[in-house]
């Protein structure tokens, strides 16, 4: 068989890596890829951009792709799905309809609103002068987001009034955000720890992915500014089985039936982002259609299955007879970025070290923001490399992620050096 992969981010190289592995698959082919997809055997990149619909779909008729996966959310807000669906292809995702969940952040909070689904208590505002009356009265932090697609970037946590008027004023008069900042919503607060709870659907039914955590801050700590993830780990130590149950109960379970309610069955990546209170109550932060970046990473490293069996499954509906599979180890990624990521990243550097790396069974270097030029590996993006290990437990991965982190620094990277340390102080707490 050969199968299609949309995108060209490091969830995009595990995607691809994970489905050459299948023993059904002779080929997959990238759009547009990087530099890992590259050099990644039976993977072959192809020079054809995620919103060119038309150049796509020619091309996997000419090439008799049997399915399609699309890794990012922009081309399945775009309708991707429905454009492959209405040429007889068959396209893993949801519909446009069904990516509106993370496509508008004013549509998925009402969505959860008149689904019952736990979230935090929200108002939405388009005049600037209006939010600010709000903000006067509202207790801080806060968080405000812009309701559109911003690369991970829309989304502000602001913790006294002065810092929450500049926010909104970017937001809305600025328009930092362009278009997807032409509504906001300002959101109470909640204290807990984030996790994020992917699942694959097949219109009727769902698995849950492995548990996994990512660091959205940029810097140690949990400090600074959102990312789009600077590192991610599973399993989650914090989703207890319990908490797993109350998650499929509360949240899962009424957004697919919430959604076929409304008439958008769900076929796809689901990712519900969650905060978990110290008491165990969940509150949905937002919704991703499509599957986490860097929490791609290090799940299906410890994914046992056949991937593409997996998605073709998803495919024709037939989840309900899929036993999924895990490897027990814990799998730990580290970003490697571009200094100044996430707002101004450096970009340009040539990274030297990787062909000293050898592949191994234990490890894996998914390439993000790279390409190929001249014959040489390029930065091309703010995140560039996941560096990503098995290991016994957190610390080990963790080790051993780090362990080729130097390996394969180059000068101006920048990450950070804690990727896990929640999960190794919840263990050391827990012992
Ligand atoms: N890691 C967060 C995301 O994929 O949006």
């Amino acid at each position: 068989m050969k199968v299609l992969v949309i995108g060209n981010g490091g969830r995009e190289h595990a995607l691809a890596w994970k489905l050459a592995q299948s023993p059904i698959i002779n080929q997959v082919f990238v759009a547009p890829g990087n530099a890992g997809t590259y050099r990644e055997p039976k993977v072959q990149n192809i020079d054809i951009s995620p919103l060119q619909f038309e150049k796509l779909t020619d091309f996997v008729k000419q090439q008799q792709i049997d399915f399609t996966v699309i890794g990012p959310e922009a081309p399945l807000v775009a309708g991707i799905v429905d454009y492959f669906e209405a040429k007889n292809l068959l396209c893993f995702g949801p519909s446009s309809k069904g990516a509106m969940l993370e496509g508008s952040k004013v549509y998925s909070k009402d969505f959860m609103q008149r689904h019952g689904i736990p979230t935090a208590k929200a108002a939405v505002f388009t005049d600037l002068e209006a939010a600010e009356r709000y903000l006067e009265k509202s207790k801080y932090p806060v968080v405000i987001k812009a309701d559109g697609l911003a690369s991970g970037k829309g989304v502000v946590i602001v913790h006294d009034k002065e810092s929450a008027h500049l926010a909104l004023y970017e937001i809305l008069a600025q328009k930092r955000f362009g278009e997807a900042g032409n509504q906001v919503i300002i959101e109470d607060f909640i204290q807990g720890e984030e996790l994020s709870f992917i699942v694959i659907c097949d219109g009727e039914h769902y698995i849950p992915m492995a548990s996994s955590q990512d660091h959205k801050a940029r810097d140690d700590g949990d400090k600074g500014p959102n990312t789009g993830g600077m590192g991610a780990y599973s399993p989650a130590p914090l989703l207890t089985e319990t908490l797993h149950d109350k998650i499929c109960r509360q949240v899962i379970e009424p957004t697919l039936k919430g959604l076929a309610e409304d008439g958008i069955p769900y076929k796809g990546f689901l990712y519900a982002g969650l905060m978990i209170s110290p008491e165990g109550d969940i509150n949905v932060l937002e919704y991703n259609c499509r599957f986490g970046d860097p929490e791609t990473q290090p799940i299906l490293m410890r994914l046992k299955s056949d991937f593409a069996q997996l998605c073709l499954d998803a495919l024709h509906q037939k989840l309900d007879t899929y036993q999924i599979q895990w490897d027990a180890q814990v799998a730990l990624g580290v970003v490697l970025a571009a200094n100044g990521y996430p707002d101004n990243p450096h970009l340009g550097d040539t990274c030297l070290t990787l062909n000293d790396i050898p592949p191994g069974e234990s490890y894996k270097i998914f390439h993000a923001g790279t390409k190929i030029e001249e014959g040489r590996i390029v930065i091309s993006g703010g995140r560039v490399l996941c560096v990503t290990a098995l290991g016994d437990s957190v610390q080990d991965a963790q080790a051993k992620a780090y362990r080729l982190v130097k390996k394969v620094a180059w000068d101006s990277v920048f990450y950070r050096n804690d990727i896990g340390f929640k999960a190794i102080s919840a263990r050391s707490e827990n012992a």
